[in-house]
C-alpha cells in the first residue's frame, strides 16, 4: 500500500496495536505482523553479518519516512512543497554502506541518527558521580561527543513495526550494557517514532538503568526543506524559541554563562534567515565557524517539561515549514559547518558547506560537568522520558 490505510489494516489497527505493547508476540522477522503502512526491506550487512533492515513509513497524505534498525538513522523523509510535490528532506544515503564507509567515519556527522548515551559533548570526556570519575572516549578533539566511539548510532536496534490511533511506525529498543562507552549503569533504552496524519513526526525516548548515569538522547537528522543535495540552508528562515543560549569555548564546550541573545546573532525570537548575520564578526559564530550553539528553550519556570514550541523553520522557495515542539530544555541549532563536500549523498550530489541543518532537542551539553545546568542523571528506580514532534506543513 503506498498512499494511506488500507480498510484491513484500520481493521487490524486494534490488534496491532496490542501487538506493539506486546514486542514478545510479534514474530522475530516482524515480517508477519507488520502493518500495510509499514514496508520493511533489506538495507544490507553489517561486518559481522547481522542483517540490517529498512522500514518505509507512510501517512495518508503521502508523506513517507524510511528508517533503519542501524543506528535507528532516519535515511529519507519525503514531504510535500507548496505545489504538492515531494522531495526528501533529510540528508541521508540509500544503502547501509553508505553509512558504513571510510569517508563517513571520518567525518562522522551523524546524518539522521538516534544520539546517545549522551548526546553532544562532554568536556575532557570525563565527569565525576557518587565520587567516582569515569573516563569516555575522546572523539571530538579533547572532548566526548555523542556517546562515543561507538554510541547509539552505531549499533543494531531492536525494531517493531506498529500502527495505532495516533499513527504508524517504528518501536526501536536496545540494551546498553554496564560499562559500554564508560558509562556506569546496564541502560535500556525505548525509542518511538510515530508517523501521523497531520504530518507529524512524533519520537518518544524512554530509558530505565542500573546504575546511575548521565543520560541525553537525541535525534540527528540534517535537514534541507528545499530537498537534500540542492544546495546550502543559508536562505531557510529559522526561529528559535529561546531568550537565551548557552556560550561555548574555543574546543565548543559551555562556558557555564546563560547569555541574552539580545543584540547578538543568536537573537532568532523573530524569524531570520541563517545566512544574515552567519558569517558576522562575532566570537562565538567563529569559534564553532557558524551556529552550533544550545539555545535555552523558553518555558513557563525552569521545572515545567510541557511540550512547548521550540524552533520553526521555513524555506520561502519550496515553501516547506517544519516546527519543532519538545519536553527538553534546550535545542542544538547546528547550521552544518562541518560538511565540505566530500560526501555525496542518495541523490548523487555532494553535501556542501551548510547543506543541512539539525535542530538536536537536549539538555545542556557538558551537563555533567555543569551543577548549574538541569540535571542529566538518570537513577535506577526512575524512568528518562522525553518526547520531540517535528510537525511539516507548507505556506
Ligand atoms: C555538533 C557538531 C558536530 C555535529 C556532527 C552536532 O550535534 O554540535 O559540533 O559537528 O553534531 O558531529
Amino acid at each position: 500500500m503506498k498512499w494511506g490505510m488500507s480498510f484491513s489494516c484500520l481493521a487490524l489497527g486494534a490488534s496491532l496495536g496490542f501487538l506493539a505493547a506486546n514486542p514478545a508476540l510479534a514474530d522475530d522477522s516482524g515480517a508477519m505482523n507488520t502493518p500495510d503502512s509499514v514496508e520493511r526491506s533489506a538495507f544490507g550487512t553489517l561486518p559481522d553479518g547481522r542483517r540490517v533492515d529498512l522500514y518505509r513509513i507512510v501517512n495518508g497524505n503521502g508523506v513517507e519516512m524510511e528508517v533503519t534498525n542501524y543506528g535507528g538513522i532516519i535515511t529519507s523523509l519525503k514531504t510535500p512543497d507548496a505545489q504538492g510535490r515531494l522531495d526528501d528532506i533529510v540528508l541521508g544515503f540509500g544503502s547501509l554502506d553508505g553509512y558504513l564507509s571510510d569517508a563517513y567515519r571520518q567525518s562522522n556527522p551523524y546524518f539522521g541518527a538516534l544520539i546517545g548515551r549522551y548526546g553532544n559533548r562532554i568536556a575532557g570526556g570525563t565527569f565525576e558521580l557518587n565520587g567516582k570519575t569515569y573516563d569516555l572516549a575522546k572523539n571530538d578533539g579533547p572532548n566526548h561527543l555523542h556517546g562515543g566511539d561507538k554510541g547509539f548510532n552505531r549499533v543494531l536496534w531492536n525494531a517493531t513495526p506498529f500502527e495505532n490511533d495516533s499513527g504508524s511506525g517504528l518501536m526501536l529498543t536496545y540494551t546498553s550494557a554496564d560499562g559500554e562507552e564508560g558509562y556506569p549503569g546496564k541502560l535500556d533504552v525505548e525509542v518511538t517514532y510515530t508517523l501521523t496524519d497531520n504530518n507529524e513526526l512524533a519520537i518518544d525516548y524512554k530509558a530505565t538503568t542500573t546504575r546511575a548515569t548521565p543520560v541525553n538522547l537525541t535525534q540527528h537528522s540534517y535537514f534541507n526543506l528545499g530537498g537534500e543535495g540542492s544546495g546550502d540552508i543559508l536562505d531557510h528562515q529559522v526561529m528559535i524559541n529561546a531568550d537565551e543560549f548557552t556560550p561555548i569555548n574555543e574546543t565548543l564546550i559551555p562556558t557555564g554563562e546563560i547569555k541574552s541573545v539580545k543584540g547578538t546573532p543568536f537573537d532568532f525570537t523573530k524569524a531570520t534567515a541563517i545566512g544574515e548575520r552567519i558569517n558576522d564578526d562575532n566570537q562565538q559564530l567563529v569559534r564553532a565557524r557558524g551556529y552550533d550553539h544550545n539555545f535555552v528553550i523558553d518555558r513557563a519556570s525552569a521545572t515545567d517539561d510541557t511540550l512547548v514550541l521550540a524552533a520553526r523553520v521555513s524555506d520561502p522557495e519550496s515553501g516547506r515549514v517544519m516546527e519543532v515542539a519538545t519536553t527538553e530544555p534546550g535545542i542544538q541549532f547546528y547550521s552544518g559547518n562541518f560538511l565540505d563536500g566530500t560526501l555525496t549523498g542518495k541523490g548523487g550530489n555532494a553535501y556542501g558547506h551548510r547543506s543541512g541543518l539539525a535542530l538536536e532537542t537536549q539538555h545542556y551539553p557538558d551537563s555533567p560537568n555543569q551543577a548549574d545546568f538541569p540535571s542529566t542523571i538518570l537513577k535506577p528506580g526512575d524512568t528518562y522520558q522525553s518526547r520531540t514532534v517535528y510537525t511539516f506543513s507548507t505556506e
